[in-house]
């Protein structure tokens, strides 16, 4: 059947996209398990999913796996310039309708979700809420078919507490982001190498001497600094949580208000899935020279209004490095137009750890589906089970046995009587 919901850039990148979604398949071994477990058993047969998500190759290789398992399924970006256009086109080339460019302006952004919508989702899939955010205020009469779906990022899951909190939330979602075999290791691990990659693509900068800010001290934040430390940087974290300044003290990093660091830091990287964060009076501070990078959700992190407000100047010194000259002569660095500059700037999280978070999805919306009409409208956490057999699958994917409780150990860790 001609597929006709999709719009990719050039579908001539289809081969070269299909050779780097195989490339990545190979370190994706978990959601080939369940890709062929799936093919047999046909859990998501019929079932209607649009999949609001970086268009990258890893996606592709989930995308693949829950057609494997039945699922009539179409997808469209979930961030203007995360998309990898031969991915893209080579989705289509596997009859799986992708709506993504990179670089779309945001009439097109939201023209894909809507195509996406228009598929009458049952398992609608989301990366940051825009998908369910525009299902419940401007395409309501779509949420009939809805059985439940799921949300892969911590901004999302914080819009959809929100909006549950609100009593606005129509359907349940299941929380992916904060399965442990996801944001220990794709928010940690992922986010952390890849943010230190897309920098380094967009610049080539040397990290070894530099001072890094990193703002906000979750577990992206954790990875980030994990990474510049091991290339030789040194780290000031900025924070608003206590407990997480204590912390990045205690790991070894400098912590200081960001209004402090603004006069010291040559690259500053925001991941606080906040606003403004950092803002004019910390660009008027800032080094001539000094680069900024977002790798939090949204493109609001650094107050871009203001850095205009302060510029006489702006060009395109470098692909996805802006040259902001402001007013006092001071030259400002913006990478990937404030965007997650790890998707913007280079090819998102490795395939490895995307193998965890994208099990985690196949095997929630098996879930929601087995578990159809049982479910509340409310946010869920991942269910344990499907958190612990990821982590079984990855391990046992690595050759790596472990250890197992005895009975004695059992009996021990559940009891109270023995002491001293
Ligand atoms: N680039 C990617 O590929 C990628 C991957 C995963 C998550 N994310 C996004 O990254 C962001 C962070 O995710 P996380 O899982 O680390 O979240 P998190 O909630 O664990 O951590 C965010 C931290 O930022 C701090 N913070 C908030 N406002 C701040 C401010 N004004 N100044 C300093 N610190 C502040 C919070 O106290 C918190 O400790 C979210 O937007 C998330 O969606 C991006």
């Amino acid at each position: 059947m001609a597929l006709h919901n999709y719009d990719v850039k050039d579908r001539s990148l289809a081969e070269a996209g299909r050779r780097r979604i195989e490339w990545a398949f190979r370190e994706m071994p978990v959601v080939g398990l369940i890709r062929e477990r799936f093919r047999k058993e046909q859990p998501l047969k019929g079932v209607r999913i649009s999949a609001c998500l970086h268009v990258t190759t890893e996606t592709a290789n989930l995308a693949l796996t829950l057609k494997a398992g039945g699922a009539d399924l179409i997808l469209c970006a979930s961030n203007p310039l995360s998309t990898q256009d031969d991915a893209a086109a080579a989705l289509v080339e596997y009859d799986i309708p992708a709506n993504a460019i990179k670089g779309e302006d945001e009439t097109t952004y939201y023209k894909h979700i809507n195509t996406a919508i228009d598929h009458k989702p049952q398992l609608p899939v989301d990366d940051g809420a825009d998908l369910v955010t525009t299902l419940h205020t401007k395409r309501q009469e779509m949420l009939g078919d809805v059985i439940g779906g799921t949300e892969e990022t911590t901004t999302g899951v914080v819009r959809l507490r929100s909006m549950a909190d609100a009593g606005k939330l129509k359907y349940p979602i299941i929380a992916v982001n904060d399965a442990q075999t996801k944001y220990l290791f794709d928010n940690r691990y992922g986010t952390g190498q890849s943010t230190i990659d897309g920098i380094t693509r967009a610049t080539n900068i040397l990290w070894a001497g530099k001072k890094v800010v990193i703002c906000g001290y979750g577990w992206c934040g954790h990875g980030i600094a994990l990474r510049a430390r091991g290339l030789g940087s040194h780290v000031i974290v900025t924070e608003v949580e206590p407990v997480r300044a204590l912390e990045a003290v205690m790991d070894g990093y400098q912590v200081m208000p960001l209004i402090e660091a603004a006069r010291l830091g040559d690259i500053f990287i925001t991941i606080a899935g906040d606003k403004n964060v950092i803002d004019k009076a910390h660009l008027q501070l800032m080094k001539d020279g000094a680069i900024l990078a977002n790798s939090g959700h949204f493109n609001v992190e650094i107050n871009i209004p203001a850095l205009e407000s302060l510029t006489r100047k702006k060009r395109r010194i470098r692909p996805f490095v802006d040259e902001y000259t402001l007013d006092d002569g001071r030259h400002l660095y913006l990478l990937g137009e404030g965007r997650l500059v790890n998707l913007a700037a280079a090819e998102g999280h490795p395939a490895s750890v995307m193998d965890m978070s994208f099990a985690n999805q196949a095997l929630c919306l098996e879930y929601i589906v087995k578990n159809r009409g049982k479910l509340e409208t409310k946010v869920y956490p991942v269910p344990q089970e499907i958190d612990k057999e990821v982590a079984r699958l990855k391990l046992q994917s690595m050759g790596i046995n472990i250890d197992r409780l005895t009975k004695e150990q059992e009996e021990y860790l559940t009891s109270w009587e023995e002491g001293t």
